[in-house]
């Protein structure tokens, strides 16, 4: 595998304008090598939807360098896979119809996009969906259309914010295992936002931790469980301990007070 690998040096991101303006991200340096897949914590505020704003494309350095594959991001582009919490479906288009769009707006003929978006819905475990709108889909079925239309583009990085959060518990968990499943069969690089220290835990290679704003990475931990991974991972004393350590990072605890009695 050699695509996928992201660089990001020095990136210093100012947003607003005037007197309003602020550092969002600063001094942030972050790499990732094809395939990997990534999860960022951090606290609110501190920058990271900023950070996935700038491998988007979306957003443009003040300073430094975001690139992907040796080549500096100047702008979106298909190769970049962009998912959020909120959903961005056509509303009037069929479940089918929204995840060929990509193929649409690149001309590929209809039946070869047709195609490929039936094997997508198939991947995401929604093939018997095709023909329905997205108002007729669950939270957690819309979520695996957004993901579908945008694999679709064969994307070498897929960039996350936060894509499960509005979900219950129960189906999270089940999109987690999904997402995981499916990143098995196509290996693209993955920076996956959360803040669910159980999440970034459960799905990342390597969780990296971000300051308060401007946001740059302080911390970098490396999860060796073994692959395919099961609920039960969460339950082992590494999972606990690891989750301890990221709790500590977030949250840290002012020392107890010392409580003095009267004798
Ligand atoms: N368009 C904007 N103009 C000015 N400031 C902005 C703008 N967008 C975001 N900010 C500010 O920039 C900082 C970083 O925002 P960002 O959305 O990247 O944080 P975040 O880490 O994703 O937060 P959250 O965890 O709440 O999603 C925040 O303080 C936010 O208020
Ligand atoms: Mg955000």
């Amino acid at each position: 595998m050699t695509q996928g690998s992201i660089n990001i040096a020095g990136l210093h991101i100012r947003l607003g304008e005037g007197t309003a303006a602020l550092d969002a991200v600063r001094g942030l340096a972050l790499a990732a090598s094809p395939g990997e897949f990534l999860c960022i914590l951090g606290p609110s505020g501190c920058g990271k939807s900023t950070l996935l704003g700038a491998l988007a494309g979306h957003l443009q350095p003040h300073a430094g360098s975001v690139q992907v594959d040796g080549e500096t991001v100047r702008g979106p582009g298909p190769e970049r896979g962009l998912v959020f919490q909120q959903h961005t479906l056509f509303p009037w288009k069929s479940v089918l119809d929204n995840v060929a769009f990509g193929l649409k707006v690149r001309g590929v003929p209809r039946a070869e996009r047709r195609a490929r978006a039936q094997q997508l819905l198939q991947l995401v475990g929604l093939d018997g969906h095709a023909a329905s709108y997205p108002t007729q889909l669950s939270g957690g079925m819309q979520q695996r259309v957004e993901i579908a239309r945008v694999l679709i583009n064969d994307p070498r990085v897929l960039l996350m914010d936060e894509p499960f959060a509005a979900l219950d518990a129960q189906t999270r968990m089940k999109m987690q295992q999904l997402l995981l499943d499916v990143w098995a069969r196509i290996r693209t690089t993955v920076v996956f936002i959360t803040h669910d220290i159980d999440e970034a835990l459960f799905l990342a290679d390597r969780i990296l931790v971000m300051s308060e704003r401007p946001g740059r990475i302080v911390e970098e931990i490396r999860l060796d469980f073994p692959r395919p991974r099961r609920t039960d991972l969460v339950t082992t004393l590494d999972f606990v301990r690891l989750k301890r350590r990221c709790l500590e990072l977030l949250h840290p605890q002012p020392a107890a007070p010392v409580l003095r009695y009267a004798t």
